[in-house]
């Protein structure tokens, strides 16, 4: 989007950066023909394997060729969209990267939570319980002291991808995107803040958060398709100076009823996580792992398994329910069999349809990991919810007699082909 009414020519929002395979192929340089679970496994392998690349400091960068400070600093200047009509205000990020240390240690995290302009040097920033910048924050506010920030509104979009996905704790975001680049991330030293800047990066602001100071932040339409935690008063930075390019580029990726633009790559990088998680925690023969986007990112996650003995599929259903990955916001986890493929819907639901038997086939969860984004759970009880389990295996017990399924042989399908051809028979199950 460009030339937006009163704002100079050049000052643009781009939305959209990662959603279909073939960007996320390109962004983490993998084929621009990837598919959905071809990403996933390849993703896993990525992060098993990665060597992390720490950042390099420069003294220099194109983020540094406007710089604002003390009175001179004016969000107003950037074109921040109202991306929903019922949205409380003008959020300036939302693919935007928030950058804060560990005050206990030199831990430099990187997530991605959405920013409101509050007013010229002010901005509110919302960040759910639980959230590794939340902790962060946490800590200085308990210590009685200012949590100095950093916010890049427009950068490379794998650092944004990397910021918006769930790293253990003690990680830097900088150094996954650095390993998953193949080079270092080049950073400038905040000169109000410490903290490392992203070099090529479009806007950056650097402030503090108060312990005591916050301001009516919300509504803004959700990434479950809802306003879920309304406005109530959330912490705010006060802006004391302001980086830019020439001609910025604010990157956008508002929320609205899913799938949307979060879901696309979200899902099956988190996907890769759960898959990952489980079988670090000791999970064997998962065949793999799809989070569905119509349900909105972590809320319906289908987990596939080789059975192996009794209650394998149980534990494969609770442990995807709490790893990291799949833990926050989760609601429904289902494990079916190998032969079905869990990115499929419609070989899902007939799993669930066909092999579960709700008495012996559920397992709810209570109290689990949940936050105030969660639009089924009432006000004032925001925090918690639960997790149904939902086991669409065969039953382990009877796996050798259960009936038998319905279809043709390859031996047989192979012998119509020859002799119909492909297009007469097609839709032989
Ligand atoms: C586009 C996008 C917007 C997001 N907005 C928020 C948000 O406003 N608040 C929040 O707590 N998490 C938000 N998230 C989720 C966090 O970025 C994600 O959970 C990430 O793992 C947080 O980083 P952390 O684990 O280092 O805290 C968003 C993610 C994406 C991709």
């Amino acid at each position: 989007m460009d030339g937006r009414k009163g704002y100079p020519t050049g000052y643009r929002v781009l939305a959209g950066l990662l959603n279909n395979f073939s960007r996320l192929g390109l962004t983490t340089g993998m084929s621009r023909d990837v598919s959905g679970m071809q990403f996933v496994q390849e993703w896993r392998n990525r992060m098993r394997t990665l060597m992390p690349i720490p950042p390099i400091l420069v003294n220099k960068g194109p983020v540094m060729e406007n710089v604002m400070e003390g009175d001179q600093v004016d969000l107003f200047k950037f074109p921040a969209p109202r991306y929903h009509e019922q949205d409380g205000g003008r959020y300036i990020g939302t693919a935007s990267v928030t950058i804060t240390k560990d005050p206990d240690s030199d831990w430099v995290n990187l997530g991605t939570y959405r920013v409101m302009v509050h007013d010229k040097n002010t901005l509110g920033f919302y960040i759910s319980p639980g959230k590794q910048g939340r902790i962060h924050r946490e800590k200085y506010f308990a210590a009685g002291q200012p949590c100095p920030v950093a916010i890049s509104f427009g950068q490379d979009p794998l650092l944004f991808l990397i910021a918006g996905l769930a790293m253990p704790a003690g990680v830097c975001e900088y150094d996954i995107a650095g390993g998953v680049k193949g080079e270092p991330f080049e950073v400038v030293r905040g000169e109000v803040t410490g903290l490392p800047l992203p070099a090529h990066a479009e806007i950056v602001i650097e402030g503090e958060s108060l312990p005591a100071e916050s301001l009516v932040e919300g509504p803004f339409g959700e990434f479950t398709g809802y306003y879920g935690s309304a406005e109530r008063p959330e912490p705010i930075i006060k802006v004391k100076r302001v980086l830019y390019r020439n001609n910025p580029i604010i990157t956008g990726c508002p929320p609205y009823r899913p799938p949307n633009d979060t879901d696309f790559f979200q899902d099956p990088c988190m996907s890769a996580t759960i898959w990952e998680n489980m079988e670090k925690a000791g999970i064997p023969d998962v065949r793999g792992v799809w989070m569905h986007k119509p349900a909105g990112c972590w809320a319906f996650v289908v987990v596939s398994i080789k059975q192996r003995y009794p209650g394998h599929a149980r534990q494969a259903g609770l442990m995807a329910s709490q790893v990291s990955g799949g833990a926050y916001m989760g609601r429904y986890v289902v494990v079916v069999d190998d032969d079905i493929d869990p990115s499929n819907i419609d070989d899902v639901l007939w799993a669930i349809g066909t092999r579960s038997d709700p008495e012996r086939s559920v397992e709810l969860l209570h109290r689990c990991w949940s936050g105030p984004l969660d639009a089924a759970i009432p006000r004032g009880q925001k925090g918690f919810n639960s997790r149904l389990i939902i086991d669409a295996c065969k039953p382990y017990e009877w796996l050798a007699e259960f009936p038998r399924e319905v279809g043709t042989s390859p031996e047989l399908r192979e012998r119509l082909f020859q002799r119909f051809g492909k297009e007469t028979i097609l839709g032989i199950p």
